[in-house]
């Protein structure tokens, strides 16, 4: 066996991992090299990544345009400040973008993650409504297992405990909304529309996970609740925020999620997938009627909100190659063959002892098993099984009692039936 690299050393005295109880989390694996769907660790082994490296890679690891891409662009231009300048990238991107979007929504604003882009869009919403001097508009509403992210507003805005309880005191009054899925699992929140009803005239913006939530346990949901979001709060002019932070870019077997629907959202977060799984990017869009509120003689209706890196040359210029990428290189249809492809493995897991239900959209594929302990998030079950998919060389990362798999485009028919086999050994483990 080779020996450990001397920077790893470094690593376990210096660095704090996210998402990891250093206490107790398995020493991190050393990665030296990516390629295609694999990670090759320091000791030399390939680990097939059927996470997408936290569902940001899609046309697979260090994919030759998007590494040409972002070599030329080194050359030219990396950054610049980007409140009274501009750049070539930053501009055409936000002209791709707005053509692409669900809807009409011509103005692009970028930011740096996907946790950055819903605050965008929730302090967007908020201002709108102080901008046209309706300060009664105190409310956000988001619904049951939304995960929008880790800074204070994407947090008020999520409804997943597990992550954010420790800071619930410093959190701002979210309504939290019952979806059919959470109905269904004895949720006592009430309906959108009941909330809409008592209370619609406080309400700033409505958030949504358009078809997927993610991190709340890659829940699918039907066409039918998404228009039913969009109905109710376009019946009472409330903006609705689209989060397509994880199922932009084709994860659901759309460019957009919203378009199976289709909806309309009146504000879209973007990021992830955006840059290819290249570097870290995101982009708030904005419709004209929203964008207009924000102009006036009077600069106190600015919007003041920036990063150091907003609009960083480099990532623009990867993510309009790998939008190009997209396209060129079929990853619609290559999502649309995954898809039928995990729904036929997952259909032979449904009578499955250990298997309370299978849930799959786009390249996304998952199983929840019968809960052992509080099960959710953590669920006694979920160490376990990532390291016995680990030891048989495929990175998954179940959450909780979850086990899924959002691989990259790339992945191949053989290395997708892989997964499943995996997944199937771990439950007969
Ligand atoms: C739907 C959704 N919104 C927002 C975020 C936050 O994105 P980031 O981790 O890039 O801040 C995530 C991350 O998983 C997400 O899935």
């Amino acid at each position: 066996m080779t020996a450990p690299p001397d920077w790893l050393d470094l690593d376990r005295r210096h660095v704090w991992h996210p998402y990891t109880q250093m206490a107790t989390a398995p020493p991190p694996i050393p990665i030296v090299r990516a390629e295609g769907a694999y990670l090759h660790t320091a000791d030399g082994r390939a680990i097939l990544d059927a996470v997408s490296s936290w569902w940001v890679n899609v046309h697979g690891h260090n994919h030759p345009r998007l590494t040409r891409a972002l070599a030329r662009q080194a050359e030219a231009l990396s950054q610049v400040i980007f409140a009274g300048f501009t750049h070539e990238p930053a501009a055409r991107l936000a002209a791709e973008l707005a053509a692409r979007a669900p809807g009409r929504l011509p103005w692009v604003f970028y930011s740096d993650d996907g946790s950055t882009a819903v605050e965008v869009a929730l302090k967007m919403a908020w201002q709108l409504w102080a901008n046209r001097g309706e300060t009664q508009r105190d409310l956000f509403v988001a619904f049951d297992d939304a995960y929008h992210g880790d800074t204070f507003g994407a947090m008020a805005a999520s409804g997943v405990a597990a992550f954010h309880s420790a800071f619930a005191p410093l959190l701002f009054a979210v309504r939290r909304a019952a979806t059919p899925f959470s109905l269904s699992r004895g949720s006592a929140s009430l309906p959108l529309a009941e909330i809409l009803e008592r209370e619609g005239d406080r309400v700033a913006a409505v958030i949504v996970e358009p078809m997927l939530q993610g991190a709340g346990g890659m829940i699918v949901h039907s066409p039918d609740f998404l228009r039913e979001v969009r109905a109710e709060t376009a019946r009472r002019g409330i903006p609705m925020i689209a989060d397509e932070v994880l199922t932009g870019f084709g994860r659901t077997g759309r460019l957009f999620a919203c378009e199976h629907g289709p909806v309309e959202p009146d504000l879209l977060c973007v990021s992830k997938a955006l840059t290819g799984g290249y570097l870290p990017l995101s982009a708030t869009l904005a419709t004209n009627e929203i964008y207009s509120a924000f102009l006036s003689e009077d600069r106190g209706k600015t919007l003041f909100h920036g990063h150091s890196y907003t609009g960083n040359a480099l990532a623009c210029a990867v993510a309009l190659e790998s939008l190009a990428v997209l396209e060129e290189e079929g990853g619609l249809a290559r999502v649309a063959a995954l898809e039928r492809l995990f729904a036929e493995r997952l259909a032979r897991l449904a009578g499955h002892p250990r298997v309370k239900e299978t849930r799959g959209i786009g390249v996304m594929a998952a199983v929840e098993l019968a809960a052992q302990g509080d099960g959710g998030y953590f669920d006694l079950q979920g160490p376990a099984l990532a390291a016995g998919a680990l030891d048989r060389g495929v990175l998954l990362r179940p959450l909780g009692n979850v086990l899924y798999t959002l691989p990259p485009y790339v992945i191949a028919d053989a290395e997708a039936h892989r997964i499943v086999d995996v997944i199937e050994a771990l439950l007969a483990a």
